[in-house]
């Protein structure tokens, strides 16, 4: 890309053109919020957001490759963008995101997928505008992957409307729990610099924000690389900056310290709420992960956190399968989740990684036994969760209202201070209003309130 780039030409061309774009984000959050920093370089080069993928003069897939099926579900997808490029020559089918990341995947999806001419990594949509130039005027088919580069500052941001967003403290990970391919595509942790990250705090306080969720891959080791600086001082400065709500994820349990619990006890604006992913109940399976705390050290963190903050709503992500989990060390996990009752679980089924330690260990679960374990911890989990819900009934709580309810004509829908999901009868000038309300009934998964004083 070293031929010359006229960004006025390029925004020019897609005013007059009314260009649209269209993406398509898997994964996590932190590729939620990846998929709003490339909008906000979309809409400043002038292009709106298109409603149908197949309309769109753009289109983006953000992907992730912590699983199989998230990998082939996104082949699939791509694979069927060929149809639409048929009506539109024009169009232009791009690929970004974690897998982007993985040696040879963007060459093999250039080869596979002809029509697909654009391809770049996670920290350089940046350089979309210049990408797009040299497809739309020079004809070319770019990729632009570069490893563990430091995403830059002030990229502009298309959001989700108030009253809930995302602010990124870190990138990367250091982790490498031995099944994951996070360290590999998001590379080594950085930390943001905590006035920087205020600053956009209250810049979203000032455009009718209530409530921010911190992320990073593991939050709790936020500040490593700067002298004296950790995540429990960050969590302080936030609250002080008066924001409603703060939540965070995600935790590793290894660097969830009392420091840490004590912080969210002081602060009525940091939430009860705590996503403490366990993935396994034996210590020997813990050790063989890396996970570097044993089935112990989690239980008494749990413990202190519950005697610190009894009220906390607890989740976790479960995982089963591992390389040379028994059927002993599965019920170890069965154990552990009966006996800490997460209010609500992510559960999978390992999936081995090329380029991971653990895809080549001996004793792959076969995929019967793998099935068996999750059908029997999903609906652990169900009951567990509906319990928790149950006794909420009767409860008076704070309900942060987002938007209409998807499931009923006539409500609203909110989260509680721990993070529940409750709908409501009321009305759609409610949203972006925090409000009291009795909680009259337990679904499933989410619980059905009213509010309280009518
Ligand atoms: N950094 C976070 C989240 C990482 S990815 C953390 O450490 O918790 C989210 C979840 O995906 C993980 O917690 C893990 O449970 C799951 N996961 C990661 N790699 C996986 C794999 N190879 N197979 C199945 N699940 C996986
Ligand atoms: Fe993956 Fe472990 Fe890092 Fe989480 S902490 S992203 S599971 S390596
Ligand atoms: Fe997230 Fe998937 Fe990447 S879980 S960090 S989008 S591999």
């Amino acid at each position: 890309m070293e031929k010359n780039f006229d960004i006025e030409k390029l925004e020019r061309y897609i005013i007059d053109n009314s260009l649209t774009y269209y993406i398509e984000t898997y994964g996590c959050q932190m590729n939620a919020h990846d998929s709003e920093k490339i909008s906000g370089i979309l809409s400043s080069l002038g292009y709106s957001r298109a409603q149908d993928k197949d309309k769109a003069d753009l289109v983006l897939f953000n992907t992730c490759c912590v699983r199989e099926n998230a990998e082939n579900k996104i082949y699939g997808n791509v694979g069927k963008m060929k149809q639409y490029k048929k009506h539109n020559e024009d169009m232009i089918v791009g690929v970004c995101g974690c897998m982007m990341q993985q040696k040879g995947v963007a060459d093999d999806l250039f080869r596979m997928f002809p029509f697909v001419e654009l391809a770049f990594g996670t920290t350089n949509m940046q350089d979309l505008p210049e990408m797009l130039y040299h497809i739309i005027f020079d004809k070319e088919r770019i990729k632009l992957i570069e490893d563990d580069k430091i995403a830059e500052e002030n990229v502009p941001m298309k959001r989700t409307p108030p009253p809930l967003s995302t602010v990124n403290i870190m990138q990367g990970c250091n982790n490498f729990c031995t099944y994951c391919i996070v360290p590999y595509v998001r590379g080594r942790e950085h930390s943001r610099r905590i006035g920087d990250i205020i600053t956009e705090v209250e810049s979203l306080m000032k455009d009718g924000y209530r409530e921010v969720m911190l992320l990073g891959q593991n939050v709790n080791s936020y500040g490593s690389e700067f002298d004296r600086v950790t995540f429990p001082m960050l969590l302080e400065e936030v609250a002080k900056t008066g924001i409603d709500r703060i939540r965070f994820m995600t935790s590793h349990p290894k660097d969830a310290t009392l420091e840490l619990f004590e912080t969210m006890a002081r602060h009525d604006n940091i939430c009860n709420q705590l996503h403490l992913p366990v993935q396994a109940g034996s210590s020997r399976v813990l050790k063989a992960m890396n996970r570097r705390y044993t089935r112990e050290d989690y239980l008494s963190l749990i413990k202190t956190l519950r005697s610190i903050i009894p009220d906390v709503v607890l989740s976790s992500d479960i995982m089963i399968g591992f390389p040379g989990e028994t059927d002993d060390e599965f019920e170890e996990t069965v154990s552990l989740m009966e006996e800490v009752r997460y209010d609500s679980a992510f559960t999978f089924v390992y999936s081995p990684r090329k380029g991971t330690p653990a895809a080549e260990m001996p004793d792959q679960i076969p995929e019967e036994i793998k099935q068996k374990r999750i059908m029997k911890i999903v609906a652990l989990q169900n009951r567990i969760t509906y319990e928790s819900n149950l006794k909420d009934v009767g409860r008076s709580d704070r309900v942060l209202v987002e938007g209409k309810s998807s499931r009923d004509e006539g409500f609203i829908a909110g989260k509680t201070d721990g993070g529940k999901m409750v709908n409501l009868r009321g009305d759609i000038s409610l949203v972006g209003q925090i409000i009291p309300v009795r909680i009259a009934e337990a679904k499933k998964t989410t619980l059905v309130g009213e509010i309280e004083g009518r």
